[in-house]
Order: C-alpha cells, then sequence, then structure tokens
C-alpha cells in the first residue's frame, strides 16, 4: 500500500513513524512532512489545503491511502474533493467529509447535533450581531463563571472563560462588534462552566462500527502547575487511573454510540477519527468539544501504545469493516513532553540547530519532531513545538521522569519544557 500522510507536526511523525513499520506499508510519502517524517518517508513540499497539488501528487505517486492529520484540510472539504475526482474517487482517504468536519469546524453545528442525539454536553445558547441584546441579556442572567466561545476555528484561541459578567459582556461585544476572531467570532456560543477532570478519548469509526483507542491527557497550559497562557499542548500521559470500566462504559452508551448513530441519522460521511474532549464530573461524562482528527500531543502517547497495524486498521475503517479488529493495546504507562521555542504561545524565533538528537537514544524512549526542518546535516527548529519525547514506564510518573530525562540530552537555544508533566499522578502512584 503506498500511503500519503497529510501535516507536518509531532502527531504526524508519531503516525509516520508507526505507519511505516506496517508491513502493509510500501512507500510513505508525507506533505509537508517535517524534519523527523522524513526519517520515516519521502516528504513532499505540499501544504495542508493545496487540494489539487495534493491530487496531482497522489497520481504521480500511485498513492492508495490519505490519512489526514490536522483539522483545516478537513473543514476545507479534503475528502469531499477527493470523491469528486475521477482516479481520486478511488483512493482510501481517511478523514471525515466536510460537512462531518463542522463537528470540530463549527461549535454551534457541534451543539446542536449534541442537544438533537441527547449527548450530554454544557447547556448553551448561540447568538450573533442580530441577536446581540438577546446575548447580552443571557449574560446578565447567567451563573458564573460563564463560558464565551468563537464558533470558528480559532487556532485553539476562540474560548474564553469568564469569571465576571462584565468581563463576559466585553468580551462578547469585542467578537461580535470588533472581529475579535474575525469570521470565527461572528457567531457566539454561550455555554455554562463544566466542573471535573478533563481527558480527551479517541475513537476510530467507519460510519457503523468504531474502535476505541487509549485515553489520554493533555497539558494545554504553558506553566509548570498549569499555569499562564494556553498551547496547542505541553505534553501528555496515558491510561488515566481515574478512567475506569464504569466510566468507559458511560462514555460508550451515553457519548459515543449517540454520536455515531447520530452521524448516520444525519446522512453526516465519516471514516475516521473522533476526538473526543470529556468532562469526568464524578464519574459522569460531558463533552467539552469534538475534533475530527487526532489531538497532538496526545497522539505521541496513544499511538506507541497501539501495538496492532494501523495500516491494517485503516484499510478495514476503509471497508466499513472495523468490527473485525480488536485492538492490541500495551498496557504500559507512556508520557510526552514537549519542548517549544522559549516565547511561545507568543513570538519566538526559528532556525535554532538542535543538538543531542544523534548521540543520545534510551530503551523506550522516542523522540518525535515537530516544528523542524533539516537543512544539510543540522536540523532546525521551525516551529512553536520543537520535539515531543515519549518514554514507556511501569506508571506516569516514571514515564514523565524518563522523558525529562531524555530531553535534558537535547538542547537548542531558548528551548523550554514542562518539567512536571503528569505531576497530579504522583500522589496515587506512589
Ligand atoms: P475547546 O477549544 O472547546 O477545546 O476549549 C478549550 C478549553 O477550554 C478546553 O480544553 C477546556 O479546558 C476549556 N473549556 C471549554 N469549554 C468549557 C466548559 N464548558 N467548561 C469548562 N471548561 C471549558
Ligand atoms: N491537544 C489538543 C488538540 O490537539 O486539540
Amino acid at each position: 500500500m503506498k500511503i500519503l500522510l497529510i501535516g507536518s507536526g509531532g502527531r504526524e511523525h508519531a503516525l509516520a513513524w508507526k505507519l511505516k513499520q506496517s508491513p502493509l506499508c510500501d512507500d510513505l510519502f508525507i506533505a509537508p512532512g517535517n524534519a523527523g517524517t522524513a526519517l520515516c518517508g519521502t516528504n513532499l513540499s505540499i501544504g495542508v489545503s493545496d487540494f489539487e497539488r495534493l491530487g496531482a501528487a497522489c497520481m504521480e505517486h500511485g498513492i492508495e491511502m490519505v490519512l489526514v492529520g490536522p483539522e483545516e484540510p478537513l473543514v476545507n472539504g479534503i475528502y469531499d474533493y477527493f470523491k469528486s475526482k475521477p482516479g481520486l474517487d478511488k483512493i482510501k482517504l481517511i478523514g471525515p467529509s466536510k460537512e462531518a468536519s463542522q463537528l470540530e469546524g463549527s461549535k454551534a453545528f457541534a451543539k446542536s447535533f449534541m442537544k438533537k442525539h441527547g449527548i450530554p454536553t454544557a447547556a448553551y445558547a448561540e447568538f450573533s450581531a442580530d441577536t446581540y441584546m438577546e446575548g447580552v441579556n443571557y449574560i446578565k442572567a447567567h451563573a458564573l463563571p460563564i463560558v464565551l466561545k468563537a464558533d470558528g476555528l480559532a487556532a485553539g484561541k476562540g474560548v474564553l472563560i469568564c469569571q465576571h459578567h462584565l468581563e463576559a459582556m466585553s468580551e462578547f461585544d469585542l467578537m461580535l462588534h470588533r472581529a475579535k476572531f474575525g469570521e470565527a467570532g461572528k457567531r457566539v456560543v454561550i455555554e455554562e462552566f463544566l466542573k471535573g477532570i478533563e481527558l480527551s478519548m479517541f475513537v476510530l469509526t467507519d460510519g457503523d462500527h468504531y474502535i476505541l483507542l487509549p485515553e489520554a491527557k493533555d497539558y494545554k497550559r504553558v506553566g509548570a502547575g498549569d499555569t499562564g497562557l494556553n498551547t496547542g499542548g505541553m505534553g501528555a500521559v496515558s491510561p488515566l487511573p481515574f478512567v475506569d470500566d464504569a466510566f468507559l462504559e458511560k462514555v460508550k452508551k451515553q457519548v459515543i454510540e449517540p454520536t455515531i448513530a447520530g452521524l448516520k441519522q444525519d446522512r453526516l460521511e465519516y471514516k475516521g477519527f473522533i476526538f473526543l474532549g470529556l468532562m469526568n464530573d464524578n464519574g459522569d461524562p460531558k463533552v467539552i468539544e469534538y475534533n475530527c482528527r487526532l489531538g497532538d500531543p496526545e497522539t505521541e502517547v496513544v499511538i506507541p501504545r497501539i501495538k496492532s497495524d494501523l495500516v491494517e486498521i485503516l484499510m478495514a475503517t476503509s471497508e466499513k469493516r472495523l468490527h473485525e479488529i480488536s485492538l492490541d493495546i500495551d498496557d504500559r504507562s507512556a508520557a510526552t513532553v514537549v519542548a517549544v521555542s522559549g516565547g511561545y504561545p507568543g513570538d519566538y524565533k526559528k532556525g535554532k540547530e538542535i543538538s543531542g538528537l544523534e548521540e543520545t537514544s534510551f530503551d523506550d524512549t522516542i523522540v518525535f519532531l515537530a516544528g523542524t526542518k533539516r537543512e544539510g546535516s543540522k536540523v532546525l527548529t521551525n516551529g512553536g513545538r520543537v520535539l515531543a519525547v515519549t518514554s514507556f514506564g511501569s506508571n506516569i510518573t516514571e514515564a514523565a521522569e524518563q522523558s525529562n530525562y531524555m530531553m535534558e540530552q537535547l538542547f537548542f537555544e531558548d528551548m523550554y519544557f514542562r518539567p512536571d508533566i503528569g505531576y497530579e499522578f504522583k500522589a496515587v502512584e506512589n
């Protein structure tokens, strides 16, 4: 099987690393890829939403399967583009249709989908410039804190948790009257604040059947102890000690099964990953958000824990045979620690040489590269999140310590990582 993987983050290096291990993978291309994916296959310098050139590259290289990593091309309709072009329509494209990708692309769409199909989520209302005054009144009467969400994709920045009514009203005004999040903020979802412990769960569906992948927890804040600004993710761990069979059963019955039945009922074509951002409120799951892809950096712990052949699983997805698949999971814990360029998630510099990559290697540790590029024999930083070091251990604390140790062998100017990934599990594990 000749495969094209789309994307360029640490997630895509982890996926490329896994795809390459399959005896079913004859050739792997990555567009545009990074210095890490280049170790697993051939990088093609094509943007993730340049469908024409992606399609032409598929024809040129005889690609039989396309796996889409990030949300942008999905929300822009890559699935529909491929299905509409003779020649490309036969390719097994793993990812939802444009309409189904609205589960991530529009918060208002996702909320109304959940409401219609009885899926537990925060109570909400949706407003636009036309209903501005109703929105203001809704905020005034709302319990604190109040959660405001820009409807569209806003690179993880479109969610505001407001502790005061005045703050919520002023942010609401900025979104609807001052285009704070551009087009994405022209519609605003106002919702109830959910309590509990947040976690990420991943489902792969073929539209009829599904398999559940290992769960993970992502560390979104830039600073130790979950302080500072939100980022794309500074680390992740899997599995989670508080996810027991009773909780999993509730997630399946109350969230996953109604989601898949709802997709089918609403005729939303979906062959791909569903990322459930969940709140565990005393053992009861509520959906914070859907994403139409895998998480980054969650993938860097979820994928290494899967022992089964990923290409076989993706083929079964495309052929609606997922009920034939049972996953073989590594029962060890995995932790990934992300190294970022100083300044991230604000401004940061690029082009710094990364050293230590070749000299050091440990059993049970994998260095995934994210925002990086190769220049001659050097690997240079090329983004905010630069490396994701994943280790296995007998528990989360041991895995995270091993990744921290490995991180100390690596260097680039202004490198920063959170030294406390998995911190809250230390007490329960010791
Ligand atoms: P999202 O972009 O929907 O993932 O939201 C970003 C983050 O905001 C989530 O990961 C949560 O930590 C937080 N969040 C979003 N919605 C809520 C909510 N209703 N209650 C509490 N926290 C929330
Ligand atoms: N780590 C969160 C995300 O991928 O959206």
